[in-house]
């Protein structure tokens, strides 16, 4: 038997002031289109945007369904535009974030994309060959930022299984 460790290292900011210009503007931009969300039943507004590596962004929202599980989270929005209008073209990095419009909450510290879209990120890096670095972050607060959307999935479940 051999005890084995999996962990890997992301970056934690304080607020947008200390990203980089490049990176801000993608956040903003991401805090920006939760606006286009279509979410009355979660009240959960998230808006990713990609800057791919030929310099295009591509954006995406959270577009939900009274069939619940019909909905489908910004991520994968985003991934499957990104798939369709440029096919083949790496990510480099992409924002997300969220406006939470239930009583009593706050959007100030960063979420990270679910399961699924960990499946999807995950699947959409061996494609085209390139890691998609991560920013995460609320409409203020804290922001994470990940190397490579497949840290968050462990073990994954890949096509070569
Ligand atoms: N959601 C996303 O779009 N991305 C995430 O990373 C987490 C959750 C959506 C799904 C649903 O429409 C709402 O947020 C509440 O779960």
């Amino acid at each position: 038997m051999k005890e084995s460790k999996f962990e890997f290292q992301y970056q934690v900011y304080d607020d947008i002031s200390e990203l980089n210009e490049k990176d801000a503007t993608l956040l903003k931009e991401a805090r920006s289109i939760t606006s286009e969300a279509y979410a009355p039943y979660s009240n959960f507004h998230v808006g990713a945007i990609a800057m791919l590596t030929n310099g295009e962004t591509i954006t995406g929202t959270n577009q939900e369904n009274a069939s619940f599980p019909v909905g489908i989270c910004a991520e994968r929005s985003l991934l499957a535009t990104a798939a369709s209008l440029f096919p083949g073209q790496p990510i480099d990095t992409i924002a997300v974030s969220y406006h939470n419009k239930n009583n009593n909450t706050e959007s100030d510290h960063p979420i990270s994309p679910c399961g699924m879209c960990r499946q999807s990120l995950q699947e959409y890096e061996v494609r085209v060959k390139k890691p998609i670095r991560l920013i995460l972050g609320g409409q203020t607060g804290k922001i994470i930022i990940i190397n490579s959307a497949s840290q968050l999935l462990p073990f994954a479940f890949t096509r070569k299984n």
